[in-house]
């Protein structure tokens, strides 16, 4: 696939990393950022050479400034797009999934918001141009949630509980270890895992953007961000934090959504003391898990025991391989 990174921070460098480390079927034929540059090479680019350009004087501006002209320039099979997410608007990333799927090129995501807020349109362009949007990376990294969810066949999703947000849970581990805020926002910046921006991974913004995607996915609702009831992790007071480790409880923000039978959603996100008998509770540092229950009594429980930039990678990965494949649309 002739494919163009949107993209080159913690996730667009750990891709351009797997791809020079391990054999994919991904060519790279243009990078994009905001501050280290534009490149384009219709001929293709070797990952190793664009990391380099992106780590030291940058990518240069051979790429057109507007999306669409890049588009014509290099001619890609897939958009590979990992910007920061904009959870007011979904831009400019929401452009740049419209332009390509309008132009009949597939969509590979780890960005939340435009598929929040534009999920049924980015459908509707896709299914015109025969162009497919795919976005395993948004919810839990590279664990394949949404190809499994699609070959449910005629079971409904209708309850999902998860730790879906990897700083908030190092943060909180780290204060129940005796530590502070701080140091456990610092270990989570180190590890490439936390937002650009960190008061959307504390305050729960977030796991709130993943459960109203996964309410808009999986149940078919129609969910802002600002839908679901939040409240961040600095919500408890340390002290409170640490007795409750003395008790084996384990803390984690935890996002629940339910499809109510008159079809009503409900979606939350609130910090939990997990109890040992709980599905999520061996869930330890960043690590993140999901259980769901389907309308036919079926109760699935996922947790991931790794996580971190290349599981991200690996996640915009597999969906390139599932467009590859055949797969249909999630
Ligand atoms: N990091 C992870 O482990 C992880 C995991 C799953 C999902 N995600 C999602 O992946 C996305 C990126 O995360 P990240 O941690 O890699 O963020 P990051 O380190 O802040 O990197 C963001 C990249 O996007 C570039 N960018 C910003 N605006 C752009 C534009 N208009 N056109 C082209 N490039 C633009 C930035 O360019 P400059 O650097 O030049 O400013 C930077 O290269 C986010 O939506 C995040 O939620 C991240």
């Amino acid at each position: 696939m002739r494919a163009v990174l949107a993209g080159a921070g913690s996730l667009g460098r750990g891709f351009l990393k797997r791809l020079r480390d391990r054999p994919a079927p991904v060519d790279l034929v243009g990078v994009l950022t905001a501050h280290h540059g534009r490149m384009i090479a219709p001929e293709g680019l070797e990952p190793s050479l664009a990391l380099n350009l992106v780590e030291s004087e940058g990518l240069g501006s051979s790429a057109p400034d507007d999306f669409k002209q890049v588009i014509e320039a290099v001619s890609p099979d897939v958009i590979i797009e990992c910007i920061p997410q904009n959870i007011r608007t979904g831009e400019p990333a929401l452009g740049i999934l419209r332009s390509a799927l309008d132009a009949g090129v597939h969509v590979v995501t780890a960005n939340k918001a435009p598929i929040v807020l534009g999920y049924r349109d980015l459908l509707h362009r896709g299914a015109k141009s025969r162009a497919q949007f795919r976005f395993e990376a948004t919810v839990l990294d590279g664990l394949p949630i949404f190809t499994v969810a699609a070959n449910l066949f005629d079971a409904q999703i209708v309850r999902v509980r998860g730790v879906l947000n990897a700083t908030s849970s190092v943060v909180l581990e780290t204060i129940q270890d005796g530590s502070t805020r701080s140091r456990g926002l610092a270990r989570a910046q180190a590890q490439g895992i936390a937002e650009a921006d960190s008061v959307l991974d504390l305050d729960g913004w977030d796991a709130a953007s993943k459960a109203a995607l996964l309410a808009n996915v999986w149940m078919g609702g129609a969910l802002r961000v600002v839908d679901v009831a939040r409240k961040g992790s600095d919500e408890i007071k340390d002290d409170h934090l640490r007795a409750a480790a003395e008790e084996g409880l384990r803390y984690r923000l935890v996002a629940e959504i339910q499809k109510n039978d008159d079809g009503n959603i409900r979606a939350s996100v609130e910090p939990v003391a997990l109890t040992p008998d709980d599905s999520l509770y061996p869930l330890r540092g960043g690590r993140g898990g999901i259980t769901i229950e389907t309308s036919l009594g079926h109760t699935h429980t996922w947790l991931q025991e790794s996580h971190g930039v290349d599981d991200a990678a690996f996640g915009l990965l597999h969906d390139c391989r599932a467009i590859l494949a055949g797969l249909s649309q999630v």
